[in-house]
């Protein structure tokens, strides 16, 4: 008896905490997807979102996931639309929007990013997730510029961030008026000069054009059930999930909210269910 109501306590605890195990999942996944494809640590030292970012393009057939692999430009070549679940937001709030084409795997981030969309002033708006991210009233310094990498180049990750940019923001010089155009910079150092806040949510996919004249470095595939998230969601193992071998694969469970979350709660039940028998 003692066993079934910690068993309760456990299955219980993320609601209790007022805690969702599916989006702490998701930002456990998202933060795989980095490590894994190398972003972290050659372009972002840490990753720590407090948020999870849906990105979806015109034409796309629903939401683009993590690492999800183009061969088409002409799919990603649209100004996404971006949401984000997690956090709460006010209209005053202001955020950064950038997106990079950090290179194939093994890229040396310090030589440079390609900026292929950056906007200061961006709200986030909407009264309950997913929240919208407009750059309605920003200022657009390069506007969204679909990605073309160079044939046989490699796949490309094209890393999308959104920053928060408190009142201490200042844009740097050659980076302060609208419509510089695309051009490679040093982003991390953009982040810091500029005094950019926490990054908020960030996703990435890639693109390749033809086939890559080397061979781009292996990365491990993102394994949702062995996340900490995963194991401590009343022991399921019906999470289990990979993507491709190098992180352009397919979807993970993380992406997949209710995925968990039904896990979670039929493991709750169950456990109510056990202890009510065994009274
Ligand atoms: C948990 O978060 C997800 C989105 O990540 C949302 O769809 C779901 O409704 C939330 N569940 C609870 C119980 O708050
Ligand atoms: C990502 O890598 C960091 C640094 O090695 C590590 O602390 C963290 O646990 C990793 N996160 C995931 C979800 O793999
Ligand atoms: C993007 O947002 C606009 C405006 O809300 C909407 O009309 C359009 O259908 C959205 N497109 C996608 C791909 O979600
Ligand atoms: C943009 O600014 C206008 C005028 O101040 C305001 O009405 C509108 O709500 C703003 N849009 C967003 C997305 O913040
Ligand atoms: C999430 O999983 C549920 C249950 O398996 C499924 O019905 C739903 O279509 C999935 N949603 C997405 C966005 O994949």
């Amino acid at each position: 008896m003692f066993a079934l109501s910690l068993l309760v306590s456990a299955a219980l605890a993320p609601f209790v905490l007022g805690q969702n195990t599916s989006q702490t999942l998701a930002i456990e996944a998202i933060e795989a997807n980095f490590n894994n494809s190398g972003i972290v640590p050659s372009l972002l030292a840490t990753f720590a979102p407090t948020a999870v970012m849906t990105l979806s393009f015109q034409g796309t057939d629903g939401a683009v996931a993590p690492g999800q692999a183009f061969t088409d430009n002409t799919k990603v070549a649209p100004t996404p639309n971006l949401t984000i679940t997690g956090g709460q937001y006010s209209a005053t709030d202001l955020f950064t929007l950038a997106m990079v084409d950090a290179g194939p795997v093994g890229t040396d981030e310090t030589k440079g990013q390609t900026r292929h969309w950056l906007v200061n002033g961006v709200t986030v708006t909407g009264d309950a997730a997913p929240f919208t991210v407009s750059i309605e009233n920003g200022t657009a310094i390069t506007e969204y510029a679909g990605p073309a990498p160079p044939a046989n180049s490699g796949p490309h990750r094209y890393v999308i961030m959104l920053y928060s940019q408190p009142s201490s923001f200042q844009a740097p010089a050659g980076l302060n008026t609208a419509n510089i155009g695309v051009s490679t910079y040093d982003f991390p150092a953009y982040v810091q000069d500029s005094h950019l806040g926490a990054l908020v949510a960030a996703t990435y996919f890639t693109v390749e054009a033809g086939t890559a004249s080397f061979t781009p470095s292996a990365t491990s595939a993102v394994v949702t059930s062995t996340l900490p998230a995963a194991a401590s969601s009343a022991g399921s193992s019906a999470t289990s999930s990979s993507s491709g071998s190098r992180a352009t694969g397919s979807p993970t469970a993380g992406q997949n909210g209710s995925t968990s979350l039904s896990i979670s709660l039929t493991a709750v039940f169950a456990a109510i269910a056990a202890v009510i028998v065994f009274n």
